[in-house]
Formats: structure tokens, C-alpha cells, sequence
């Protein structure tokens, strides 16, 4: 689905990857760790295109087109979605146009009253996009968008940050449907899990690893001034992460890469 070779990215002058490879292949979600600064955010948002990361050696390729030069918008009509970490207030568009407008990307019709009922989120259709939403409602107004726009590559820049746990459920079961992947919760515990359509591929940042709880990882990664450093069971890393800190994290890769 998506393949990164030999990225270096600048922004504002400054470089901030180094040299990442990165393979996700279709049906696969990755999880992406990493201290604050390492990059993560910046990897992300060269994969969808913004402006403002400068791409000076290396390539993406996305279900077999290179996009490394390609506008944001036909990434976009590619398939590939972004959820991003602190997406700005647009004042004079209601949510309900933008919803509209990710679905016409993903060429679909949908309605979306129905959509937001999914997400709980009917009574901000109307509102300003994140206009004095809370951290829940912001990430959620995104999780609809991609809902909207139903992605094949999914890209998430931590999707539980400012989210309560009940909405943690919530949140889950809506990536699990982005990923098409049949998982019903009953108060956080998964009760029913089966995999309905492993067709769509997903790459997650997260801090805390709560969003393992509801979902299925087939890898993590950790990113480290720009570096991807290791890459294993998403709750291993986790747990290293828990108990010893990012630095034995990387002391402990490099160990293994001797
Ligand atoms: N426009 C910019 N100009 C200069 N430096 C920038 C710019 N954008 C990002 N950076 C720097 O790039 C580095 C990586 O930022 P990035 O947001 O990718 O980190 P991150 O891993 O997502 O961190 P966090 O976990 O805090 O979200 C940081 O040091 C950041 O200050
Ligand atoms: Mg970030």
C-alpha cells in the first residue's frame, strides 16, 4: 500500500527525517512511537503532502504511484486520509460543508446525518469547523471527515489525545470501521472480533498506547531525531517505552542491529 524509501525531509531549513524507510503493506496497521520532536508529526504530514516539508532525498510510493512531488488533493483522491494532531478552526464553514467535501474526495455518496450519528456527533454538523470544540469533539469532527472520505490509507496523529475514556470506545470502534475491521466493544472490552474486510491500511501515532486496547497492530515502529529505530510488536514497544525510557528504547535497537 504505501512504501517510503530513503526519505530526508526539511522544515524550515532545519532537517527533521533522516533517511526513513517504511513499508505498510495493504490490510496492516502500524503504530508509530516516538519522544516529542522526534518527527512523527512531520513524517505524517510529508506522506499527505502539506506544504512546508520539503522532501530532498528519497521517494513514496502509494498503491504503485509515486506521490513524492504529487498536490495534496489528488493524494487525497488516491485514498489516502489524515487525521491531524491539532487540525486548525475554520470560522464561516460549518462541519457539514467539510463533511461534504471529504466525501465528494473519497467520490462517494453519503448521508451524513447517518454518519454522525456513528460518532455521536449530529448537534455539531452545524457549527463552525472546531469552532470552541472540545479536545473530544475536535478529534472526533476528524474521525467523521475520514468516515466521509473512506481512505484506503489512514493516517491518524493521536487519535485519543484530549478523549475520555467512554470515548475511547467510540473512538475505536469508528478506526475499526475506517479500517473496515468488524470489532464491537462493550464498556472498553472487546466482546466480538473479527476481522470482516482486512483491505484497508492505517498509520498511528500515539503516545500512550491506549488506542491498543481497541484495536489490532501488526507492528510498531520508533522514531528518534528522525530515525526509525526499531520495529516490533506494537505492546512490546509499549511496554520498553513504560518501563525504561525512549533512550534505552534506542540503546536497546541499536544493540540489536550490531
Ligand atoms: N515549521 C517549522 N519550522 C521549524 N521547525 C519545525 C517546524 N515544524 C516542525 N518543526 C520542528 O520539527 C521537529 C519535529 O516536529 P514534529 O511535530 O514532527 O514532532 P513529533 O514527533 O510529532 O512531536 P510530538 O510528539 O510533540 O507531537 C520539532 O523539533 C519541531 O519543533
Ligand atoms: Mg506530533
Amino acid at each position: 500500500m504505501l512504501t517510503i524509501e530513503e526519505l530526508r525531509v526539511e522544515v524550515g531549513g532545519r532537517a527533521i527525517l533522516n533517511n526513513v524507510n517504511m513499508e505498510i503493506p495493504r490490510g496492516e496497521t502500524h503504530i508509530l512511537f516516538g519522544p516529542n520532536g522526534s518527527g512523527k508529526t512531520s513524517l505524517m504530514m510529508t506522506i499527505m503532502g502539506f506544504s512546508g516539508y520539503t522532501i530532498t532525498h528519497g521517494k513514496i510510493t502509494f498503491k504503485g504511484h509515486d506521490i513524492t512531488h504529487m498536490p495534496i488533493h489528488e493524494r487525497a483522491r488516491l485514498g489516502i486520509g489524515v487525521s491531524v494532531q491539532r487540525p486548525p478552526t475554520v470560522q464561516g464553514l460549518k462541519t457539514r460543508n467539510l463533511v461534504e467535501v471529504c466525501a465528494k474526495y473519497g467520490r462517494r455518496t453519503v448521508d451524513i446525518e447517518e454518519l454522525a450519528r456513528e460518532v455521536n456527533f449530529n448537534a455539531f454538523l452545524d457549527r463552525d469547523v472546531n469552532h470552541k470544540f472540545s479536545g473530544g469533539e475536535i478529534k472526533r469532527s476528524e474521525l467523521l471527515q475520514l468516515m466521509a472520505q473512506d481512505p484506503d490509507l489512514i493516517l491518524l496523529d493521536e487519535p485519543e489525545s484530549g478523549v475520555d475514556l467512554e470515548n475511547m470506545a467510540l473512538i475505536g470502534e469508528t478506526i475499526n470501521t475506517l479500517l473496515h475491521r468488524g470489532i464491537k466493544y462493550a464498556k472498553g472490552k472487546p466482546h466480538r472480533h473479527s476481522v470482516t474486510n482486512a483491505s484497508k491500511s492505517a498509520l498511528i501515532i500515539t503516545h500512550t498506547g491506549h488506542i491498543l486496547d481497541y484495536i489490532t497492530a501488526d507492528k510498531g515502529q520508533v522514531l528518534f531525531n528522525g530515525h526509525l529505530c526499531c520495529s516490533r510488536n506494537a505492546r512490546e514497544i509499549l511496554k520498553w517505552i513504560g518501563e525504561f525510557g525512549y533512550e534505552e528504547c534506542v540503546r536497546c535497537a541499536m544493540e540489536m542491529t550490531i
